[in-house]
């Protein structure tokens, strides 16, 4: 694990997003496989500015993110992404960098949850010709949301820090497992969670966010020491990614569109957050080695990577007042970037492992 630690540590020191004009892992509008949501230039964003950075960490050669490689590596494995809509996000980058270096293309199946497995949340994706699938399952805090309805028939809604989210299929013997959790504990009905929070029977009248968020991430700490075989699967942790609303936040007209430049000045970043610090904290009390994907900076410098207005197709959408999305980023774009950081890492373990 002693590359491992050397290569977080090179990644999170003195970086920066350089120019480069070689082609993104796959062309704008190429890929069938991404939600509305990401597909900017679908939904008719003019520039692709966004698309001519390259993440350059100080002093630390990141290998390009070289499909056929990826897929000799994940051949016969099962990869499933667990988290929120920002996870979403990378699993759409990977499925299409991968898409790219498969010879045929109509040999990449994909299994709707909804449909295939009458379960909520969980997606699937088949590459045929390399016996490997790679899933997503949503659950946004990784712990259980709880709703049920009060003896006079209000509904109440719930956050169970100390239960895992019972998976809607098992996904704990699976080879690689990329978590993450961050935004949603940014939400007002969770970060005001009056009567919201609930370990065991005691339902917690207030509780701050923040320890909230740590009950719950040793709550998962916990279910992975004990749930995976860490001989078997290596496991992953998305850091935090940045948003950039300007002059409001998500619901009240906070924008982003029109940023077309990356963020050049450090003093524009905000601080490392704290709730990644708590992280970073019960990851190391893991008997299960975790390797943190530390995003957090990268993102932070990228407020033109965002959808904005271009979150959909409809262009109506795009008239000034409507909500925009600076959060989750266009695709290509900033998420192909983490899965170059996912397949370095991933590199070193096969290499760790196998030395
Ligand atoms: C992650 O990155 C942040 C900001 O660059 C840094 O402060 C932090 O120490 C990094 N964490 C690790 C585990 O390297
Ligand atoms: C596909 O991979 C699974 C393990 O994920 C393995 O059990 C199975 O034998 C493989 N099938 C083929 C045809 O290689
Ligand atoms: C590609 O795969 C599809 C589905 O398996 C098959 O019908 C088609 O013939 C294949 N095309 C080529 C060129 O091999
Ligand atoms: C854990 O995984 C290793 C390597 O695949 C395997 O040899 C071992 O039997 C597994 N242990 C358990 C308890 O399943
Ligand atoms: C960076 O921003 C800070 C504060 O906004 C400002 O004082 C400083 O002059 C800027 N530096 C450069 C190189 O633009």
């Amino acid at each position: 694990m002693m590359l491992l630690q050397a290569l977080a540590l090179a990644i999170s020191l003195m970086e920066s997003w350089v120019l480069d004009d070689s082609d993104p892992v796959y062309q704008p509008g190429s890929c069938p496989f991404l939600d509305d949501a990401f597909n900017c230039f679908n939904n008719g964003r003019p520039d692709l500015d966004y698309l001519r950075y390259r993440w350059k960490p100080h002093g630390c050669h990141i290998p390009r993110f070289d499909g056929r490689q990826m897929l000799r590596m994940l051949r016969g494995k099962r990869m499933v992404f667990v988290g929120d809509s920002l996870n979403r996000n990378m699993w759409q980058s990977l499925v299409c960098a991968l898409r790219e270096s498969v010879e045929n293309k109509s040999r990449i199946f994909q299994i709707e949850g909804r449909r295939e497995f009458r379960t909520r949340g969980f997606y699937s994706f088949n590459f045929v010709d390399y016996n490997c699938s790679i899933d997503f399952v949503k659950s946004p805090f990784l712990v259980q949301e709880w709703r049920s309805s009060d003896r006079r028939g209000n509904r109440r809604e719930r956050l169970r820090l100390d239960m895992i989210q019972t998976p809607s299929f098992n996904y704990h013997d699976a080879d690689i497992i990329i978590f993450n959790t961050g935004h949603w504990w940014t939400h007002q009905k969770t970060y005001k969670g009056k009567n919201y929070f609930q370990e065991g029977r005691r339902v917690y009248n207030r509780l701050e966010v923040n320890e909230a968020y740590q009950k719950a991430l040793r709550t998962w700490a916990k279910w992975v020491d004990s749930n995976i075989n860490r001989s078997h699967t290596r496991v992953f942790f998305g850091g935090y990614s940045a948003s950039h609303f300007r002059r409001g936040k998500w619901d009240s007209g906070g924008h982003c569109h029109e940023e077309r430049q990356p963020i050049t000045n450090d003093t524009q970043l905000k601080p490392y957050p704290l709730m990644m610090k708590i992280l970073e904290s019960v990851i190391s009390e893991m008997k299960t080695p975790v390797f943190y994907l530390n995003i957090t900076r990268m993102t932070g410098y990228r407020k033109d990577g965002h959808p904005s207005v271009y979150r959909k197709p409809d262009v109506h959408q795009r008239t000034p007042g409507i909500i925009q999305d600076c959060s989750h980023w266009c695709l290509p774009g900033v998420p192909d970037s983490w899965n170059e950081l996912f397949y370095a890492a991933y590199l070193l373990s096969h290499h760790d492992l196998s030395s």
